[in-house]
């Protein structure tokens, strides 16, 4: 086996939880290495679905070390809460199976309170739509060089005064600039304690582990592409390099070390939260796809903005996270539609584009340019090879392959882990 990234290729829940869970079998070791409990990712083994916030999606497989890298920002309450729950289903979650690296940045309760006053002191065409979950105030704080790392629960001294520091220039914010209520540093520090210790015996060197495990690993990314930092939709996007590049500098290896690059596509466009979304469809096909693909987000519940899968968004992600083979998901969604439609490319002040223009905010001036393909009726999630595929699905697949350039390498035709080939 070779070392495996994971990545979003759109805009979130493309079904990366799926495909991880579905490949950590033949992993040792499957390390997140960015985000944070914004993510939401489904698995679903033998009929019982279950999500995960934090943990690497390769948990339900006995025996596979499940590492919490440093480019990841970590609620510690949110960990422990999915810990009980894992361990309730009988699931080894002891610290012999987890770690979570000493670099990592945590959430603490007023990350989360300033994502809520920042959002609601935007105007509503301002808001993010964040999920609200302290993550991009923990990373501001990473950036800033205020944060508090995993690590520092060790040192319950050194935590209290970093946690005192900080809240000295936040509650002026939160008081004076946003109104609302300030917290203090003690309660905080005291809410905090008990949880920093329950995490101790799972800090270790998830660097050191990826090394051992070399050959073996399982990358896991967060979000999509189109909401990376740098090469998203800014400034609505998350708040960490979602690219597979940071799959190195977020876990503590080298970039020689990612062989296998897998970008997941749903077979169509989903978006939560605000943003331009060329290919939204706010009509009956919208609504199709948000009913039939059960489109609700899996860590805020909110309903998500469905559409045509838009080649120009997986071009520009095939070009900077290097795929070699793209996992086609939910493409049983699609069955029942008398057309489907691909967007080749856009039109944008008068001319034709085949790339995402770079300029913030381009791509809500952008016209989408369709090539409309017969759909099919036939019930497909029970297709365990291309040959069970009707042939219109068939040349709608081998049609994304042409424009993306990269082979198709999985299709997934519904949420169990066994619907897939
Ligand atoms: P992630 O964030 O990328 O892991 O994706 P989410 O779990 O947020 O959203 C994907 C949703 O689609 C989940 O409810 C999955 O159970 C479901 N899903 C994944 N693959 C398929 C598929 O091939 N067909 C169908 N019908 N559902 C799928
Ligand atoms: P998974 O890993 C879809 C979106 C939010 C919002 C923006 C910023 O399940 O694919 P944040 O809380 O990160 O500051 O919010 O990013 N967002 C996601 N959308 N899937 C996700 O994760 C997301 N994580 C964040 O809706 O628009
Ligand atoms: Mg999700």
């Amino acid at each position: 086996m070779a070392n495996i990234v994971v990545f979003g290729s759109q805009w979130g829940d493309e079904g990366k939880g799926k495909i991880v869970d579905m490949l950590a079998e033949k992993s040792d070791a499957i390390v997140r290495f960015q985000g944070g409990n914004n993510a939401g990712h489904t698995l679903v083994v033998d009929g019982e679905q279950c999500i995960l916030h934090l943990i690497p999606s390769g948990v339900l497989h006995p025996g596979k070390q499940c590492l919490i890298g440093n480019g990841v920002v970590l609620d510690p309450v949110v960990f422990c809460e999915e810990l009980d729950k894992l361990a309730a289903k009988g699931v080894d979650v002891s610290p012999a199976r987890m770690m979570v690296s000493k670099k990592t940045h945590v959430i603490l309760p007023y990350h989360c309170h300033m994502d809520a006053a920042r959002e609601g002191a935007k105007s509503s065409d301002g808001k993010i739509g964040t999920t609200g979950r302290g993550i991009g105030p923990c990373y501001e704080d990473k950036m800033s060089r205020c944060g508090i790392r995993a690590g520092d629960f060790s040192n319950p001294e050194l935590l209290k005064a970093k946690i005192t520091t900080a809240l000295v220039e936040k509650n002026v914010l939160f008081e004076h600039l946003y109104g609302v209520e300030p917290l203090d540093a003690e309660a905080v520090f005291n809410e905090i304690l008990p949880v920093a210790e329950r995490v101790l015996p799972y800090l270790g060197d998830v660097s050191s582990a990826i090394q051992e495990a070399q050959g073996h690993v399982l990358f896991e990314g967060a979000q999509g592409t189109h909401l990376d930092i740098d090469h998203g939709t800014y400034p609505f996007v998350t708040s960490s390099n979602t690219v597979t590049a940071n799959a190195a500098s977020g876990s503590g290896c080298s970039p020689r070390d990612l062989e296998r690059i897998i970008a997941i596509v749903k077979a169509y466009t989903t978006r939560v939260g605000s943003g331009p979304f060329p290919t939204e469809q706010f009509e009956e096909d919208g609504t199709y796809l948000q009913t039939h693909g059960h489109e609700f987000g899996a860590t805020t519940g909110r309903k998500r903005r469905c559409g045509w899968l838009d080649l120009v968004v997986l071009k520009e992600s095939v070009r900077l996270n290097g795929p070699t083979e793209l996992a086609i998901t939910k493409l049983d969604v699609l069955s029942g539609l008398k057309e489907v439609k691909l967007c080749v490319a856009y039109e944008y002040n008068g001319e034709r584009i085949a790339y995402p223009p770079q300029e913030q905010n381009g791509l809500a001036h952008v016209t989408p340019v369709y090539e409309t393909m017969p759909g099919w009726d036939e019930d497909i999630t029970g297709a365990r090879s291309w040959d069970d595929l009707p042939a219109n699905a068939v040349a709608y697949l081998k049609r994304i392959e042409a424009v993306s350039g990269v082979k198709i390498g999985i299709v997934s035709v519904g949420p169990d882990r066994v619907q897939t080939f």
